[in-house]
């Protein structure tokens, strides 16, 4: 293989540490962005006089035909003569336009090339995980639309707990999913930056326009000290952790569908587009699309924190170290935009059985809080009530029924305070209005909630689309 920095060996690399030490079947994935970064990096050479007009077109030519190739054979990326996707560009442009292509690396450095090709990366996986947290936000506003004054149990500790509405169920992952967001958006911020200009560790040595180079790339800002633009990969690290909160988010959301669909709880029908059957009981379809995002989770996790433990302890500046950190972001970029797309799908084709839910909201001595606010407000303190309607459930749990099949009589052993309209103030739809605050369950509450989580979206996506 040619050498980049040939000149000062002797001796032929090791051919296994030669593959080993490779990035380019990975590194590949850069290449729209290296193609960008280096059609203007040979305008800028061309502006301060290192390139002739004429050099000029022939790279700008080059990198054209260099484009088409790829697109034409992507396969065309897996060149075993080079080292990485920078090295390849370099070497395609000499074998294409010959002089003008051995002068591209004026004043750069691949160090300042990779941080740069990594942040366009970043910004366009982010912009697109982005729009696909939208989408999924969307999918579940939309069934949450669909399910009016439908109720279902609340756990806590996984014990039924209260009821609620299922729009409010629905909203509450909506909100994870809109902190998702609003991370991506304030680390987007950081992640366009350009290194542009940084050289191999203490800046470029020809006076390059860096704020001309990064407009054109379309960043925000030009990096401020180049031995940190260089080494850098915190944006990485950023990035890796806000896809690690999204991913949490949605295998807890796989996870409580995957609950729901058991035969146990019975309140979602698997959609057939996205379940599996067994190969040997042939009764089962399972719900593989909601394990695999919940599994996931667990490769995403763990890239952030690998690509956080390759920086530890990393001296300045550029380190080999940090190609280390180029898998596991895009592993993760592509298995969160993807898994989020499968979400949207899976809960826009999933069937809420919203009978058995309904039924399961109003029974099991969900309105047993609401029983005890009865007592409250005819005086009775909290705690005192919460012992009586304790003993009031217990009786009710021997007999075999509901608190609001209890008689008056029954009832009044149990305390004075209970009147004729105590079995209306603890029927589901009295039990769901009770909760009206801000962020509550009360109807008119989750409406409102619905509104803002509708008009919130269209502002996000609004932003993104704005590159905000
Ligand atoms: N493939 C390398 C990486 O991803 C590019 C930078 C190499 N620079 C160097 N001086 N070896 O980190």
């Amino acid at each position: 293989m040619k050498k980049m920095w040939e000149g000062r060996f002797h001796q032929q690399q090791d051919a296994h540490f030669e593959r080993w030490q490779r990035s380019l079947p990975f590194d590949c994935v850069l290449f729209p962005h290296e193609l960008a970064a280096n059609r203007v990096y040979a305008r800028a050479l061309a502006e301060i006089g290192i390139l002739t007009p004429a050099e000029l077109n022939a790279l700008l030519e080059a990198l054209e035909t260099i484009a088409r190739r790829v697109e034409s054979n992507p396969a065309s990326l897996d060149d075993p003569e080079a080292e990485d996707i920078h090295h390849l560009m370099e070497k395609w442009l000499i074998e294409l336009v010959g002089e003008p292509g051995y002068k591209i690396h004026t004043g750069r450095s691949r160090n300042e090339q990779v941080a740069t090709s990594l942040r366009l990366f970043v910004r366009e996986s982010l912009d697109s995980i982005r729009r696909h947290l939208g989408d999924l936000i969307a999918a579940l506003l939309e069934v949450a639309g669909r399910h009016h004054g439908v109720a279902l149990p609340a756990y806590t500790h996984l014990q039924r707990a209260e009821p609620v509405l299922l729009a409010h169920w629905l909203l509450a992952y909506a909100e994870m999913l809109f902190r998702d967001a609003d991370r991506l958006a304030d680390c987007r911020r950081r992640v366009n930056v350009s290194p542009l200009g940084s050289g191999a560790v203490a800046g470029a040595t020809v006076p390059l326009d860096r704020a001309w180079m990064a407009q054109e790339l379309g960043f925000e800002a030009v990096s401020t000290n180049s031995m940190d633009a260089t080494s850098d990969r915190e944006f990485i690290a950023e990035f890796l952790q806000a896809l690690a909160l999204v991913a949490v988010h949605f295998s807890r959301l796989a996870e409580e569908l995957a609950l729901f669909a058991t035969r146990e709880y019975g309140f979602l029908q698997l959609p057939e587009q996205f379940s599996t059957g067994s190969s040997a009981m042939p009764q089962k379809k399972n719900p593989d699309a909601l394990e695999l995002l919940r599994g996931k989770a667990g490769r995403v996790v763990a890239a952030a924190l690998s690509v956080l433990l390759v920086q530890k302890g990393l001296p300045l500046a550029y380190n080999k170290d940090l190609q280390e950190t180029q898998e596991p972001l895009f592993d993760s970029a592509r298995t969160v935009d993807e898994s989020l797309a499968i979400a949207a799908g899976f809960v826009r084709a999933a069937e809420f059985a919203t009978t058995a839910m309904q039924a399961a909201a109003g029974s099991g001595y969900l309105n047993a809080t609401a029983a005890a606010n009865y007592l409250v407000r005819r005086g009775v303190p909290f705690r005192k009530a919460h012992a009586i309607i304790g003993r009031a459930v217990s009786y009710a749990l021997d007999k075999g029924c509901e608190l609001e099949a209890l008689s008056l009589e029954e009832l009044r052993k149990f305390s004075p305070d209970f009147g004729e309209d105590f079995r209306d103030s603890i029927q589901l739809h009295r039990v769901l209005a009770e909760h009206d605050v801000a962020g509550g369950t009360a109807p008119a509450q989750v409406e409102a909630a619905l509104a803002a989580a509708r008009a919130r979206l269209a502002a996000d996506v609004k932003a993104a689309s704005e590159g905000g």
